[in-house]
């Protein structure tokens, strides 16, 4: 518990609250917007293939379908997220929360690197980084009017420092991390809330085909509460769980040559128990 005040505007109740996820359709995104139509949030969940939520919709009580709306949305198409936000906003009168979720992963590592790589480079900063700007091109002029608002951006402690097998997706979510700060300086003072979300290793389709050890992993469901839970405690920065990010937070003010040395002390612990490849 902190002495200090929250950074942002806490967001205390959930229900009739008009929350935009975009990246819904599994994995961490749709646990959170699981939790959020139990609490009677009104909802607009994207993603690029809906079949995964439209079994899970079908289920829904009338008045919970009536309040959640599927919307097909590809992260990498500026006119679909405009066409959404705008017709969100003219639906809804408003937004509470704008959650970004959607990300790839994509493995890559130094000796891969070749021009045949440039495609699925191109595409990881398309979605993970390019993505936010789009969203954020899109509805920031809409919150700057209404002067309130909330944005939330699922990025990665894989941000925090540079990682052996990520040398696209790592960077991806640094220049995320860095973006969230700029924008919270900028924004807060225009009553807008900015969240950056850190979480560590999460079971979801991303990490299913991982072939290296996962410290501390966790399911998406708590992961959801984790991201709830700090969202409602007016959170910056939110990051989970501790016991693993914390260490990777201490990393970043390692002097460099200490941080290789554990690292790669890292790496061939992994590789011993036949991980990392
Ligand atoms: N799992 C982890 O260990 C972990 C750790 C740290 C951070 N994260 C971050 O958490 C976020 C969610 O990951 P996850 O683990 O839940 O992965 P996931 O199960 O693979 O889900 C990824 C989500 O992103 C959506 N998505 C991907 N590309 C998209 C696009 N071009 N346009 C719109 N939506 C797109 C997917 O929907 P469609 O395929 O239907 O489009 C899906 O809903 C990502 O940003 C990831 O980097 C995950």
């Amino acid at each position: 518990m902190s002495l200090l005040p929250p950074l942002n505007p806490p967001l205390t109740k959930w229900f009739n609250q008009r929350v935009w996820i975009i990246g819904a359709t599994r994995g961490i995104g749709a646990a959170v917007a699981r939790v959020l139509v139990a609490r009677n949030a009104r909802l607009c969940l994207s993603g690029r293939v809906l079949s995964g939520l439209q079994e899970w919709h079908d289920t829904l009580t009338t008045e919970q379908k009536t309040h959640t709306t599927l919307t097909e949305l590809d992260i990498r198409d500026p006119q679909g997220i405009q066409k959404t936000a705008q017709e969100l906003f003219l639906a809804w009168g408003g937004i509470d929360l704008i959650l970004v979720v959607a990300g790839i992963y994509d493995g890559l590592c130094a000796p891969d690197l070749t021009p045949d790589q440039m495609p699925l480079i191109e595409d990881t900063l398309q979605t993970n980084l390019l993505g936010s700007y789009r969203v954020l091109a899109a509805v920031l002029p809409l919150l700057r009017q209404q002067r309130y608002g909330h944005l939330a951006f699922v990025s990665s402690v894989a941000g925090y420092n540079g990682l052996p097998r990520a040398l696209a997706y790592a960077p991806s979510k640094a220049a995320l991390n860095n973006l969230c700060e700029g924008l919270y300086f900028e924004l807060r003072p225009l009553g807008i809330g900015i969240s950056r979300i850190c979480p560590g290793f999460v079971a979801t389709d991303m990490t299913s085909h991982a072939d290296y050890f996962m410290p501390a992993l966790m399911q998406p469901e708590q992961a959801a509460q984790e991201i709830l839970a700090g969202l409602e405690r007016g959170d910056f920065e939110i990051h989970f769980p501790k016991r693993f990010t914390t260490l990777l937070k201490i990393a970043q003010w390692l002097p460099r040559r200490l941080y290789f040395y554990l690292l790669g002390r890292a790496v061939a612990r992994s590789s011993a128990q036949g991980a990392f490849g």
